[in-house]
């Protein structure tokens, strides 16, 4: 296999070096019209800090032995115009050398020859590092395309990153410095330090209380979405966060990633009008029909002189706490619409909330997640966003436009009328497991918008609601910040697999490619949110849907099998039987389901019996799958919940967060499976019985020839199976069980026999509505 690895280095190589070839003709990007307004958005660290901390990547990642091949050094004048480049080559003494502008460019260059030289691949749910026994000749510079990568949403930090400590965080900043990104989110201790403003103001801890969410909501009611749910915070959580963040800072800045830190956007709690009764403050609107207790803190009107106190306060007190880089992430509209139309106004309010930092740091860059230009469209109207967006100076506000690959808004808005933007792939809702992608829209769309007319796109990002989901998405996404053109997606997907495994094998291959011609190129304008029959609550009324052939896929999952021979022990390729696997089953399940309807409103009892029994073994599968892998347990997440309590109160509260943000999200289901996980225990513990529960009342009402009462189901499968959930301790393993490639065989052996009953039962499924 070495042997193999090495010939096709050498092929590789020559591809290279045409490419490296193209990369001379270096075309000015917009990145270099804002340096005299962003030129001071750089690293501090100096270039020896940053250089150490790339070694230590390196040594973190390859060990010490590997990582002494590779001789790294920083140098920041080595770029151009603020934007990043790394140069590797080969040295006499065999080593690797590589010079880049930054500790994050380092890492960076090191991830690029790992990957295009030495078939490495890095990523979150495991790695692929079998090195070349002698390392790759290699001569080339990589300039990057824009200024910033940029990396994370708001929400992760409650779908995704909420349980993490700094053991977790220092491997995902790892991650973050290979793959280039040096602008990402660091918004821990946020609460800590309101919490000090807070009673500094006289305002009683219950007041406080009432306001901040629970540790797994704390992003929606940092937007002011809501209040008090799941909380209070304790003491101690302040404490872990202030200290995760100095730890999170502290490693960024001395990689040379600039760290977005929190501004004030405006939500308070609703006793501010206790202590100051002139405030002019609004409640934000019901968000999601979350009841009056935990929905609509106040908004402080961005005008009110009041503002600019409270959000100085609070930035002197973050920065005094944590330093700064200089850029604010700050979203008062998020979900919620502004108080006025009035055009002067709307130009107040943004102007305001800018000022509110420039009293503090004269140096603020705001940075606004351009998510309420999509979700909100036919209130900011092209007027609107325009007097919002330019009463602060161009080049002082940096715009992340959102889900550029579905909705983008940069043309719509004339690239934000002069404002700098970010392309960002907001891939992911929720942090939900579907297979999903639009591979061929990224590898488009990303170039058209480097090369608008008068165009301001200064970056690419990733910005998806949760991780640990489609990771091929990111890794190609995350490849647009230095490619200069795109790529043949077909090769693409295959150098992808041959990489993930560690060799070229037609199986996996084939399989890889047809999943890139289909699941991975979706390019409709349905909201694609990872609800599907078996993760929804059960109705008459769901429509199953899908973008490609739920037959090929099928057919693409028992291809993938064959290529276990000589895969059994590699963590990737079982990762992704396990959610090809489940894949096929969420698939097989929309085909059950539509029989169930079909007997049912035939009212035909043997078959509607036959097809429940069905369905309900086909959870029990879906359920031994995932346990068979430890990126699928309900009982991790729980785990890691309850690790970060240091007492039995907050240890039930952090679990209660845990169980009821994936399931009800809300005390009553405002939004319910919104997060939904197909992980073990949730198939058994909560998609199952909620379905059982259905299925016997559809029986029931066939037998006794009573009408099927669905709000009475809905108020059963609440009762008696969401909300028991919700509330539950029932500990779960959080070891994997089973051997995942024998479970995935059988399964294919046992569904292959159901296929012609499935099929002779629906003939009228259409999956391609
Ligand atoms: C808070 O209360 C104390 C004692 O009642 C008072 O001295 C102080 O002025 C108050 N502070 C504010 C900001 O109202
Ligand atoms: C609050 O601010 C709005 C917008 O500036 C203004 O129309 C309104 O009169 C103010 N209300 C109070 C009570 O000051
Ligand atoms: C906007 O602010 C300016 C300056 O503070 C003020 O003169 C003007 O009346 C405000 N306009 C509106 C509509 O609030
Ligand atoms: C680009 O800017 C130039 C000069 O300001 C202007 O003449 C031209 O119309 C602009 N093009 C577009 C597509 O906005
Ligand atoms: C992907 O989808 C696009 C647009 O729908 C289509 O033009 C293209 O041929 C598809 N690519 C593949 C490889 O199927
Ligand atoms: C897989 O790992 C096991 C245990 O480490 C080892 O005994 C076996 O030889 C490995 N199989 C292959 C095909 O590498
Ligand atoms: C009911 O469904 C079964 C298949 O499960 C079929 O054999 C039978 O003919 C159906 N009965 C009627 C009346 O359609
Ligand atoms: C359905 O059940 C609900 C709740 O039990 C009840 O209030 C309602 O009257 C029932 N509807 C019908 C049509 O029976």
């Amino acid at each position: 296999m070495t042997k193999f690895i090495v010939s096709w280095n050498v092929q590789f190589c020559l591809l290279l070096l045409a490419v490296y070839i193209c990369f001379i003709n270096i075309s000015e990007a917009s990145s270099d019209h804002f340096q005299h307004t962003l030129g001071h958005v750089k690293p501090q660290a100096s270039a020896k800090v940053q250089a150490e901390a790339a070694r230590k990547v390196a040594q973190r990642l390859l060990g010490t032995i590997g990582a002494s091949l590779f001789s790294i050094s920083v140098d920041p004048d080595f770029g151009i115009s603020g934007r990043d480049r790394f140069k590797i080559s080969k040295s006499v003494e065999d080593n690797v050398e590589i010079l880049a502008t930054s500790g994050v460019a380092a890492a960076w260059g090191l991830h690029y020859y790992l990957k295009h030289y030495c078939n490495v691949h890095i990523a979150w749910e495991g790695m692929q590092l079998e090195l070349p026994n002698k390392l790759p000749e290699v001569e080339l510079t990589v300039t990057s395309n824009d200024r910033f990568r940029y990396y994370q949403n708001v929400v992760v930090a409650g779908y995704s990153t909420v349980w993490w400590k700094w053991e977790q965080w220092e491997k995902h900043i790892d991650w973050m410095a290979l793959n280039g990104i040096n602008l990402a989110l660091a918004f821990h201790g946020q609460e800590a330090i309101w919490q000090k403003i807070y009673l500094g103001l006289n305002m009683t801890q219950e007041e406080i209380d009432e306001h901040f969410g629970g540790v797994a909501f704390l992003p929606w009611a940092r937007m002011g979405n809501i209040r008090g749910w799941g909380g209070p915070l304790s003491s101690s959580w302040h404490k872990h966060t202030v200290i995760l963040q100095h730890q999170i800072l502290g490693r960024m800045r001395e990689l040379g990633i600039i760290p977005v830190l929190p501004a004030f956007a405006g939500h308070v709690p609703r006793a501010l009008t206790r202590l100051f009764p002139a405030a002019n403050v609004t409640e934000t609107q019901c968000w999601n029909h979350f009841n009056d207790q935990y929905c609509c803190p106040n908004l402080l009107n961005p005008v009110d002189p009041l503002f600019k106190k409270l959000g100085s306060d609070f930035l002197k007190e973050y920065i005094n706490e944590f330093g700064t880089d200089h850029v604010y992430s700050c979203d008062t509209f998020n979900e919620n619409e502004p108080p006025t139309t009035n055009l002067a106004s709307l130009r107040n309010i943004s102007r305001s909330i800018y000022d509110a930092m420039t009293t503090v740091d004269p140096g603020a860059i705001w940075l606004l997640q351009g998510w309420l230009f999509v979700h909100d469209i036919i209130f900011w109207t092209e007027s609107r966003v325009e007097a919002f967006i330019t009463s602060v100076p161009i080049g002082k506000m940096i715009i992340l436009d959102l889900q550029s690959e579905q909705f983008p808004q940069y043309t719509r808005l004339k690239s934000y009328y002069g404002q700098p933007f970010i392309w960002c792939m907001l891939h992911n809702f929720g942090g939900t497991l579907g297979m999903f992608g639009s591979a061929a829209i990224i590898n488009k769309r990303v170039f058209e918008g480097r090369q608008l007319q008068n165009g301001t796109m200064i970056g690419t990002g990733i910005t998806p609601e949760g991780i640990n989901q489609n990771y091929v998405m990111y890794e190609l996404m995350n490849e647009m910040a230095y490619r200069r053109n795109s790529v043949n997606l077909d090769t693409w997907f295959e150098d992808y697999s041959r990489r993930r495994y560690g060799s070229w094998n037609e199986y996996t291959v084939k399989a890889w490619k047809t999943l890139g011609r289909t699941i991975y190129n979706f390019s409709g304008l349905q909201r694609v949110r990872g609800q599907y029959v078996i993760t929804r609550h059960p109705s008459l009324k769901i429509i199953p849907w899908s973008w490609y052939d739920r037959d090929q896929i099928l057919s693409t999952w028992q291809v993938f099998l064959e290529g276990r021979y000589g895969r059994r022990n590699s963590t990737l390729y079982r990762h992704d039987v396990v959610d090809l696997t489940r894949q096929v089953l969420q698939l097989t399940a929309d085909i059950i389901y539509t029989n169930v309807l079909n007997s049912f409103n035939k009212k035909n009892i043997t078959a509607l019996r036959k097809q429940a029994s069905l369905m309900l073994e086909l959870f029990d599968d879906l359920e031994k799958i995932l346990a068979s892998s430890k990126d699928f347990l309900l009982g991790v997440w729980l785990r890691d919940a309850k690790s970060v309590a240091t007492n039995k109160a907050e240890e039930e509260l952090y679990e209660y967060n845990a169980r009821n943000q994936i399931t009800l999200w809300g005390p009553n289901g405002e939004i319910r499976d919104y997060a939904n996980k197909q992980w073990s225990g949730v198939v058994a513990d909560y998609f199952k019985p909620r379905w059982a529960v259905f299925l016997k009342a559809l029986e029931d009402s066939l037998s006794s020839g009573k009408k099927f009462n669905a709000t009475e189901v809905n108020k059963r499968i609440f009762d008696t199976v969401e909300q028991p959930f919700t509330f539950s301790r029932k500990i779960y393993l959080d070891e994997p069980q089973g051997d995942s490639i024998d479970i995935a065989l059988n399964l294919r052996d046992k569904w292959k026999k159901k296929d012609n009953f499935l099929h002779g039962q629906s003939a009228n499924c259409n999956h391609n509505h």
